[in-house]
């Protein structure tokens, strides 16, 4: 069984899968997490991250892979364990930049579709539904508007006791998705079958819930 979910950034996506693969027993794969490695290993041998060559020339030599520790996935860049440096703002930027690269992509597609092949899996992106799992069983397509998404991020940075700007980070995240949907290579969009759900208004647990008893229709 493979659960597709794409959707814009801040969308709930990740917390989402998480909880549909920890109530199905499926393996959760976060595949931003991948890309944001890839930015890290780019970022830290000082290549523009727009610098499309120098990144095609060097992608090939970062080693990523994932391992899963207490059902966690651990992203592994050439060995090291990176989990701590993906998840802020600026390293999100920067893979969404690094991320238009097809030499890019194609590397981390074929380790997406590998790690889907031989196990019931949860997986969510930007071309899930189109690039890298076409056949999934279920698709979505999970959406919020961008002031809700924003107001979810300044409550998480808030919470970390962060200081932050709401317009600020409403205005990155209408950039990221501007760039995320307007590159070349795979954009983000919805595929016609997928089945589009706003999550604006609804609770995490309501839009779990919904996705579930759609991968229950899938195996009736
Ligand atoms: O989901 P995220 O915010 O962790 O993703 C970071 C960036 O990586 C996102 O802006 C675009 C890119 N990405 C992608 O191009 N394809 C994916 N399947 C997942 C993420």
């Amino acid at each position: 069984m493979n659960i597709a979910i794409d959707g814009p950034a801040g969308a709930g996506k990740s917390t989402i899968a998480k909880k549909i693969a920890a109530r199905l027993g499926y393996i959760y794969v976060d595949t931003g997490a991948m890309y944001r490695a890839m930015a890290l290993y780019i970022v830290r041998l000082g290549i523009d991250p727009k610098d499309a060559e120098a990144i095609s020339a060097n992608c090939n030599n970062a080693d990523i892979s994932i391992e899963y520790e207490d059902g966690v996935q651990v992203v592994l860049l050439n060995g090291e364990n990176v989990n701590q440096y993906l998840r802020t703002e600026e390293v999100g930027f920067m893979a969404s930049t690094t991320s238009a690269n097809p030499d890019v992509r194609k590397k981390l597609v074929a380790l997406q579709q590998k790690l889907a092949a031989s196990t019931d899996v949860v997986m969510d992106g930007r071309d899930i539904c189109s690039v890298v799992l076409p056949n999934a069983q279920v698709k979505v397509y999970l959406t919020a508007s961008s002031g809700v998404r924003a107001k979810r991020r300044y409550d998480e940075l808030m919470l970390k006791g962060e200081q932050c700007d709401l317009a600020k980070i409403e205005e990155d995240i209408i950039a990221r998705d501007y760039q995320d949907m307007h590159r070349e290579h795979s954009p983000l969009k919805k595929t016609e079958d997928a089945t589009e759900i706003d999550s604006s208004y609804m609770t995490i647990d309501e839009v779990v819930d919904a996705i579930i008893e759609m991968k229950n229709k899938v195996i009736q």
